[in-house]
């Protein structure tokens, strides 16, 4: 499995230029992709990176990739980035590293968004994998009853939802924008746009794991090769 996220890391990197301001995606494979642009880095590439999350920007210092501030950013040419799930619409689910809310900002706001997974995230319809849905701690309850009637209504056999918890156990995991995270066991989701907007108007719900529309290029990494696979979105 890590040879194949390598080899759809590197193939990425054939999207890069000199000069362009790239996001940097959170998770495995965009931690492995980050080694591979640091090597290119000290060999003379001249880009910047914006972090999507703490431990990216750590992984970033590490590997010698110059940040930029999302503050302070005024153009983003590339965002290269994992996922959970792709779906032939190059439909993603997102989140499982608890990232989705900075990585969906950072993602939308760039002019282009390279997906990179190993070929078991490439499946027929999207929800096998739990919905992650980033919420406001405050009336979590009220929060996640509204989430379930959500994805009841568009069509997805929403089973249980669950409150992500802190590896050690210590209590609910906290997204670095100080939020929650809902696993939503949906074992389908027939119509990801309507449940990406019936999610997206509750009150509570910061931001979902469903990226529609924003991907334009996946780069499906297998053990001896990488698959790359473009959707025009002009
Ligand atoms: C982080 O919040 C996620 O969206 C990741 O991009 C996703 O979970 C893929 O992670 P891996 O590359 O570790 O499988």
């Amino acid at each position: 499995m890590t040879q194949a996220k390598e080899n759809a890391a590197l193939a990425a990197l054939d999207f890069v230029e000199d000069g362009m301001t790239l996001g940097l995606g959170s998770g495995s494979t965009a931690e492995i992709f980050i080694e591979h642009l640091g090597l290119r880095i000290a060999g003379g590439m001249k880009v910047q990176g914006v972090p999507t999350s703490q431990r990216t920007a750590e992984c970033a210092r590490e590997f010698g990739v110059p940040m930029v501030d999302a503050d302070m950013v005024e153009k983003i040419h590339l965002t290269i980035d994992g996922a959970d799930e792709v779906d032939p619409q190059f439909n993603l689910i997102k989140g499982g590293g608890a990232c989705l809310l900075r990585e969906k900002i950072i993602a939308d706001a760039s002019d282009r968004m390279v997906v990179i997974v190993d070929s078991a995230k490439m499946v027929d319809m999207l929800g096998a994998f739990p919905l992650p849905i980033e919420i406001d701690p405050f009336a979590m309850p009220l929060t996640a009853e509204k989430i379930y009637a959500a994805l009841l209504k568009t069509g997805c056999e929403a089973g249980q939802t669950v409150l992500r918890q802190k590896k050690d156990g210590s209590g609910p995991l906290i997204t670095d924008g100080g939020h929650y995270i809902l696993d939503s066991k949906c074992r389908n989701i027939p119509d990801p746009v309507a449940t990406a907007r019936a999610l997206a108007a509750i009150p509570g719900v910061m931001e979902h794991g469903l990226f529609i529309d924003v991907a334009s290029v996946i780069v499906v990494g297998e053990d001896d090769h990488a698959k790359v696979m473009e959707l025009s979105r002009e």
